[in-house]
């Protein structure tokens, strides 16, 4: 058995914490692997919108086990409060879920660091949620960060202190004003939450559950195009977004991965600062917008929206060597009369390239458009690939035939049953 992944092809909320709830059933294991509480992955079944932060979403499934691994980084504060709101709804999780002992703890302090390293940067601000993730995995790559594992330790408090005087001399150095009585009481109410769940070493788990012919599903936050190494630097995540993640996250060889699920939107969008070619700041964006309803799952800001851009797509599948697309929010676009694709970028010198550039200057770039009609019809109670309009189907063949990978997944909807597969999907 392999480890199959699922990644966001674009600058993340593509969907998917909703296509990780569907596919759940087909696996026993769900992952996260990277990232921390600025992911906001929804999932809607049963008329119930539930975001989760930093639970994998396959909880909602009762059988299943779902790992928070080593790459991931993790606030117990908003853990704690992620399982409160689960048992209100009477989904108790605490035997189903698998905490890596390896796995980064977020403190209160990496928290303000973020707002006070984004207000000295001004104008070039990243646009961060806030949520500490930069400071912690600075801390991390540093070798001065605290893990899960350490909660277990009578050192903890002495070590926190540490590491709260150490971030304090580096706020008082910049001015910025804070109160921490209350969040370091709160952080240690958490840490005692935590500490009962199951904290173990992941990495033998994992590669134990591959022995047992055991299916994983490995669930990407954020997208491609915010991974620290390939995204749009520096306005990305802190944390490997793409697929070289699911190794170093989680302590899986590269020969243990399996398919490789790429999922997109039907168009583009971003929160957050930083170059996006394709974005429209016209009626035709707002209209994305407000019919897409693009409001941050995290922060509630309001998503930057636009066309869907191929160069930055292509890239995306070739740096994760994606085996299937999954197209997102088609619906969105039912009442477009046509509907525009960017093929290529026309550089400041006249060429034309469809690769992603090292320096995207958005002043400076040019998008080159294909247009198609638009299918000008609901897609509300459609099952079946061949029951889609025919210029859907035109626009997903387009696609296909630009990308060389399968449209497997054409989602029509945000509920669970708003899924249209094509037969031969899933591993
Ligand atoms: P994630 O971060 O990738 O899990 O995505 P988010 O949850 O942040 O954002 C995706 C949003 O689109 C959520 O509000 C979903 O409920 C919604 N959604 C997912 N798929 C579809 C779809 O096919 N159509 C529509 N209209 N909404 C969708
Ligand atoms: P999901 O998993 C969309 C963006 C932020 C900011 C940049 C850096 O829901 O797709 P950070 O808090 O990581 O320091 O922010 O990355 N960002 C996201 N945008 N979806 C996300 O997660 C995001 N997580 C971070 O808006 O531009
Ligand atoms: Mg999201």
């Amino acid at each position: 058995m392999a480890v199959d992944v699922l990644l966001g092809l674009q600058w993340g909320d593509e969907g998917k914490g909703k296509i990780v709830d569907v596919l759940a059933p087909n696996y026993h294991l769900v992952t996260r692997f990277q990232g921390g509480p600025n992911a906001g992955h929804t999932l809607e079944f049963d008329g119930i919108k539930h975001v989760l932060h930093q639970i994998p979403s396959g909880v909602f499934r009762s059988d299943i086990v779902n790992v928070i691994g080593n790459g991931v980084v993790l606030n117990p504060i908003v853990f704690k409060k992620e399982i409160e709101a689960l048992l209100s709804l009477k989904v108790d999780i605490s035997e189903n879920l698998k905490i890596s002992n390896r796995t980064q703890l977020i403190l209160p302090t990496h928290c303000l660091l973020d707002a006070c390293y984004e207000e000295a940067k001004g104008e070039n601000k990243i646009g961060s949620t806030l949520k500490g993730i930069g400071p912690t995995y600075q801390d991390k790559i540093g070798r001065m960060g605290l893990r899960v594992g350490d909660i277990l330790s009578p050192e903890l408090e002495a070590k926190y202190h540490k590491i709260v005087k150490r971030h304090s001399q580096i706020l008082d150095y910049y001015q910025f004003e804070y109160q921490l009585e209350e969040s370091n009481k709160l952080f240690f109410e958490a840490v005692e939450f935590l500490k009962s769940f199951d904290i173990v070493d992941t990495a033998y788990l994992i590669n134990q559950a591959l022995l047992d012919g055991r299916k994983i599903l490995a669930e990407g936050a954020q997208g491609s195009l915010l991974d620290v190494d390939f995204g749009s630097y520096p306005f990305v995540t802190s944390s490997n977004t793409m697929v070289a993640g699911v190794c170093s996250g989680l302590g899986v060889p590269p020969s243990q991965l399996g398919e490789v699920y790429g999922i997109f939107k039907a168009y583009c969008t971003r929160v957050g600062s930083g170059p996006f070619p394709t974005e429209l700041f016209d009626e035709i964006g707002e209209r994305l917008r407000a019919v897409g309803h693009e409001f941050g799952a995290t922060t509630g800001r309001p998503r930057r929206c636009g066309w869907l851009d191929l160069p930055a797509l292509k890239y995306a599948i070739m740096i994760n060597g994606v085996t299937q697309l999954f197209m997102m929010k088609a619906d969105v676009l039912n009442e477009f009369d046509e509907i525009q694709i960017c093929t290529h970028y026309k550089l400041p010198d006249g060429r034309v390239t469809e690769q992603f550039p090292f320096h995207i200057d958005e002043d400076q770039i040019t998008p080159i458009y294909h247009n198609l009609k638009g299918w000008k019809q609901s897609l509300e109670g459609l099952a079946q690939f061949e029951e889609l309009p025919r210029e859907l189907l035109t626009y997903v063949d387009y696609l296909q035939q630009e990308l060389g990978v399968p449209i497997n997944v054409v989602s029509t909807g945000p509920d669970r049953e708003q899924t249209i597969l094509r037969d031969q999907i899933l591993a």
